[in-house]
């Protein structure tokens, strides 16, 4: 199992590029199941996730090329209509093949993706929704078992505000007879990014950015050429390494009108953001100021950016207080970041940091995507030498991201 290894303690300097958002690509690829035509996506990040869902999707006789960030899909071939267990049990995000299967093809089966370490992670709201559309959905033997002549619309209210379940039922109402209306959908930017897309392949959708999303079907969807928006969750990963190791950077490639929140929080960090074009220059001396926040949908504090900004508090000149309100069990890397000297107690879905002047270097173990990148952040601030293990995780949701820090002067390499 790969392990990085960090020496703390050094300034960042020079420009970090931010590759193509995950939660984008993901569903973006799926919808190649929804066209005969080419799909032709640039700006395709190089990640394991990426990886799995390509081969999940080559398993149906869906065809791929591949070159570097240009990813060419066609779904013209496509002869089996199942997401197995095998690959759907590696990544969550594989439910995302159901909605787009069943809406051109009339017929799914797909494994239950099963809970992950941050939390249960139901897919009720997807089922809720398909079977409004009038599937005929069984749950047997773990798998997902969808069938529908040809989905209706309809008008589907989730429970609450689900990122991929708004992007399943979002695919498959582009090829469902009739009008669907989604009420309190998600409007995350990936989601946004999908929609767009939609629209270019010939899908009809109203209200995108909005949480009311309303589709009129079509017969069918066409190809089209799209470059995958940059990853906000990225970018504002490595704005936190340099609030708590201090220096100059500059990320280049990324979109500054996605992520305002964590902007508005790393300004209150103390950290100087200047935009600058498709770029945001941070500047950082000194020690980082606490900042307490509780994390929403968006386009409230993003859930995917807590681990990081923690990692930051626990060397502020302060205390401070962090509310998770997504996820049940978002708090694994707490107890990693205090083997590094942190002072952070929990209570239910909240954590109080004591802000402290300096971290240790130790031995810590990454448990879940954000909770690595983390641990990476507390690392480079740490006095002396960290070891992540388990950064498979770190690999799912970011592309070569010790390549990335060390050409900025971080010290940190990656042992077999
Ligand atoms: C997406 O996950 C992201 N993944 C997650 O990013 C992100 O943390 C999450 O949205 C929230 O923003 C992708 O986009 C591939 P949800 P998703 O459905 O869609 C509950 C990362 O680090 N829920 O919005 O699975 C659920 O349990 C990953 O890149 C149900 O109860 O999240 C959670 O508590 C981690 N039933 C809440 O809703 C459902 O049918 C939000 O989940 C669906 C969701």
């Amino acid at each position: 199992m790969d392990k990085l290894q960090i020496v703390g303690g050094k300034r960042l300097n020079g420009d970090i590029p931010i590759s193509g958002a995950k939660n984008a690509a993901l569903p973006i690829l799926c919808a190649g199941l929804l066209t005969g035509g080419d799909l032709a996506l640039s700006n395709v990040p190089r990640l394991h996730d990426v990886r799995t869902m390509l081969r999940l999707l080559e398993q149906t006789g869906l065809k791929v090329t591949q070159d570097d960030e240009n990813v060419v899909l066609n779904g013209a071939a496509i002869n089996t209509l199942v997401a197995p267990y095998e690959l759907v049990k590696t990544m969550r995000a594989s439910i995302l093949v159901l909605g787009p299967m069943l809406a051109r093809f009339g017929e799914a089966k797909v494994s239950l993706p099963g809970g992950c370490a941050i939390g249960s992670r139901p897919v009720d709201q997807h089922i809720k929704g398909l079977r409004a559309m009038g599937a005929d959905i069984t749950i047997e033997g773990g798998y997902i078992h969808a069938k529908a002549a040809r989905l209706k619309g309809a008008r589907i209210y989730t429970d609450m505000i689900t990122v991929t379940g708004t992007e399943n039922l979002l695919m498959a109402a582009t090829l469902a007879d009739g009008e669907t209306v989604l009420e309190n959908a998600a409007r995350e930017p990936e989601v946004t990014d999908l929609a767009n897309m939609l629209v270019a392949m010939g899908a009809k959708i109203d209200g995108i950015g909005t949480d009311r999303l309303v589709i009129q079907g079509v017969d069918s969807l066409h190809g089209t050429e799209h470059a995958v928006i940059s990853d906000r969750i990225e970018a504002a990963t490595f704005l936190c390494a340099v609030a708590a190791t201090g220096g100059d950077i500059r990320i280049t490639r990324t979109r500054t009108d996605i992520f305002d929140v964590a902007i508005d929080k790393l300004r209150e960090m103390g950290v100087l953001l200047t935009v600058e074009g498709d770029s945001i220059r941070a500047r950082m001396d000194g020690r980082p100021h606490p900042v307490s926040f509780r994390t929403t949908e968006y386009p409230g504090f993003p859930t995917d950016m807590q681990a990081q900004f923690m990692a930051v508090n626990t060397i502020a000149s302060g205390p401070s207080r962090v509310t998770e309100t997504i996820f049940e069990n978002r708090f694994m890397h707490v107890q990693e970041l205090n083997r590094l000297g942190a002072q952070i107690s929990t209570e239910g879905n909240t954590a109080f940091i004591k802000g402290i002047d300096r971290l240790v270097g130790a031995p810590v173990m990454a448990t879940d995507l954000r909770a690595s990148a983390s641990l990476v952040i507390a690392g480079l601030a740490a006095e002396g030498t960290t070891l992540v293990d388990r950064i498979y995780h770190l690999d799912r949701g970011y592309d070569r991201m010790e390549a990335k820090l060390s050409a900025v002067g971080a010290d940190i390499i990656r042992i077999k």
